[in-house]
């Protein structure tokens, strides 16, 4: 498998496939079936710092009791609940150290910005070889200011970036008011790679009960689109690694996306769907194509048909159905 040795993030990889984040990356033995499938490296579920507070709100209030006015007893039932969900963590990742011999990336959401350093350091300190932040939140609020999102991830990165030795992706949404200059500002501030992009809890409605209910999780094969666009338009302008994200459901797709500029290429929807062989399958599709191309190495391809001031750029920048496209013949 040495033809698909890849380096990301300073990380060795024996392959560009990476498994995102996700409940398949939650326990030891999933992560052992990953990784006997050929995933060359997983990202570990996120820690969500919302979700920690929400479970135990209610434990919290029960234990208040003659408390309840007493700040630093507060403070310390806060350090303790966030204290415990770590170790669990930190246990998952010294346990599984022991079973694969493939990077394991923590991540991370936090909710309060005080605690993005901590938690990073507590993933470091556990063992990960390196840590995703998975950073964003729905710009919803009408009275923003319209660039709070980015100086949110800049101040993020910064922080991180200053506590941290191990190597540190952002994981980004494709919302951005000008996207092109965000992941540019991501690669100065230093970030060590970008992930693009993650895919969030939809939302759905049930036309005969009226009631609002979760869209389905998973991509489909058809919803690479827009990583291949934003991979391939941005590739020749960042010097930090690329991950793709959304989308990958076959070897074809992901070759595109390295075709494009991507160092790696994560998958989680189609695992789900057709099990952690799918990693295998689309590794052996990656291998039999190279052979066919004649390529001896990943980094040969890496890039070749980006966007540049040539006749791509055009076919990566255009949105429009304009007059002479309206037929069909887009090709
Ligand atoms: C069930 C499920 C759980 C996920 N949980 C997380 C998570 O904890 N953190 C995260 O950054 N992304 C999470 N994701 C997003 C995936 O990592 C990935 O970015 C997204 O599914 C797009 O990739 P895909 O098209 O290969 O599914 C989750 C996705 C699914 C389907």
């Amino acid at each position: 498998m040495k033809i698909l040795e890849t380096k990301y993030m300073g990380l060795r990889l024996k392959n560009p496939i990476i498994v995102g984040s996700c409940g398949l990356t939650s326990t030891v033995e999933g992560i052992k079936k990953l990784a006997e499938n050929g995933a060359a490296a997983v990202v570990l579920k996120s820690i969500f710092e919302e979700e920690i507070i929400k479970e135990h709100e209610q434990t919290f209030k029960n234990s208040l009791g003659e408390h309840e006015n007493n700040l630093e007893f507060l403070d310390y039932f806060d350090y303790q609940i966030k204290n415990d969900v770590l170790k669990k963590t930190a246990t998952l990742i010294e346990e599984v150290k022991k079973e694969v011999d493939i990077p394991i990336i923590g991540s991370l959401n936090c909710a309060t910005s005080g605690e993005w350093i901590s938690y990073a350091k507590q993933l470091e300190r556990a063992g990960v070889d390196a840590i995703e932040l998975n950073v964003f939140k729905l710009p919803f609020n009408i009275e923003q200011e319209s660039d709070e999102q980015e100086k949110l991830y800049l101040s993020i990165i910064e922080k991180v970036k200053t506590h941290i030795k191990v190597p540190v992706a952002i994981k980004i949404a494709q919302y951005s008011s000008n996207l092109a200059a965000v992941i540019k500002k991501l690669d100065t501030a230093g970030v060590n790679a970008i992930t693009l992009f993650n895919r969030f809890y939809n939302v759905d409605f049930d036309i005969m009960t009226d009631e609002v209910k979760a869209g389905s999780p998973y991509s489909s094969e058809l919803d690479y689109y827009n990583t291949l666009r934003w991979i391939s338009i941005m590739s020749g302008k960042v010097t930090t690694d690329l991950s793709a994200s959304t989308g990958v459901h076959s070897a074809e797709t992901a070759i595109k996306m390295i075709m494009a500029g991507a160092t790696t290429v994560q998958m989680v929807s189609k695992i789900y769907k057709d099990g952690a062989e799918s990693i295998a399958e689309v590794l052996k599709g990656i291998k039999d194509w190279m052979n066919k191309r004649k390529y001896v190495s990943i980094d040969e391809f890496r890039g070749s048909v980006h966007h540049e001031p040539n006749e791509n750029a055009e076919r990566f920048e255009r949105v429009q159905f304009m007059k002479y496209f309206s037929d069909h013949k887009v090709d």
